[in-house]
């Protein structure tokens, strides 16, 4: 980029990664143009609405695309909205925009392999096994074939959203938590996402790239670190099965990990330990 920051646009900014790359990169000085389904953005977009209905979107360097319905069980539900959102209304945006001369990146998800083995390369051909999986498998093929650029990416663990705060929350009131025994997940944080995020926006190569944590550890044991942290009674920590709640077996697989080698060799981004992951994320809870 000959020195000079691209100027960004941020689909989605409203979500949770979506608007933390939107903050990072303007904290940075680069020109950033956001959309949001509601106010609080530059334009409104909602992907579900007819495309002539959109705004009209400025020519931009790059846009990042992080709107998408991301919860597994909603695209279960609601097979039909979902993918509305998730591939048709991805589609016909990263079309539009590569007419305008926008490079596109697209956030995908581990859950375009079926989990069943660990450390899967950015080459190995998606295995969905769910409905979201296949959703982004579908957004993946669309943008590629466009030239776009894909970043897969495992669990984003935050300490104000998620499971962190509530576990938290209950295990001060000195209640039981059943966290998953039998349900891993390699996180990596949100800074590390964003990150990777604006490193990639910042450099015109397309490709796919992937980042996780080291290794899949079970829900359980980041319960366990968050009672310790807590000073909380371990016996609180209750470990139990997915299976016994009923469970979809395709949407808990054992293995998230993914390989980063990609990210490493081009951009230096090294492969974050979970276990710091969970620690550094742990640290920042405030019950
Ligand atoms: N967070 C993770 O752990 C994780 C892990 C792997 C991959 N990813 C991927 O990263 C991306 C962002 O995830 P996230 O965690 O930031 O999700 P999020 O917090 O749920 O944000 C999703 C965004 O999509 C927007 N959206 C939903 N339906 C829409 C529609 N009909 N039209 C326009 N925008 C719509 C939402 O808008 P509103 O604000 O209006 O609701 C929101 O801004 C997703 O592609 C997800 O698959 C996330």
């Amino acid at each position: 980029m000959n020195g000079k920051t691209p100027t960004v646009l941020v689909i989605g900014a409203g979500g949770t990664i979506g608007g933390a790359v939107a903050a990072d990169l303007r904290s940075r000085g680069w020109t950033v143009i956001t959309t949001a389904r509601k106010s609080g953005a530059d334009l409104r977009l909602d992907l579900t609405a007819p495309s002539h209905d959109w705004p009209v979107l400025p020519r931009a360097d790059v846009a990042l695309v992080a709107a998408a319905v991301a919860i597994m069980s909603e695209c279960r539900r609601d097979p039909e909205t979902s993918a509305r959102v998730n591939v048709v209304g991805t589609t016909e945006l990263a079309s539009r925009l590569v007419k305008q001369g926008t490079r596109v990146v697209y956030l995908s998800t581990n859950q375009v392999f079926d989990g069943l083995t660990a450390h899967r390369t950015a080459d190995s051909a998606p295995c969905p096994r769910n409905e979201y999986g296949r959703q982004k498998a579908a957004g993946e093929t669309a943008i590629r074939a466009m030239g776009g650029t894909v970043l897969r990416l495992s669990k984003v663990l935050e300490a104000n959203s998620g499971i962190i705060p509530g576990w938290a929350e209950t295990l001060m009131a000195g209640r039981a938590i059943q966290p998953f025994r039998d349900f891993n997940l390699a996180p990596v944080t949100l800074n590390h996402a964003v990150e990777a995020c604006r490193t990639i926006l910042a450099d015109p190569q397309d490709g796919i790239f992937q980042l996780s944590g080291d290794a899949d550890l079970p829900y359980s044991e980041m319960a366990r670190r968050l009672a310790c942290a807590l000073a909380a009674d371990p016996a609180l920590v209750q470990p139990a099965s997915f299976r016994d709640k009923g469970l979809l077996e395709e949407e808990f697989p054992p293995f998230s990990t993914m390989d980063v080698s990609g990210l490493t060799h081009r951009y230096g981004i090294t492969q974050p330990r979970s276990e710091d992951v969970m620690d550094a994320t742990i640290a920042r809870v405030h019950p």
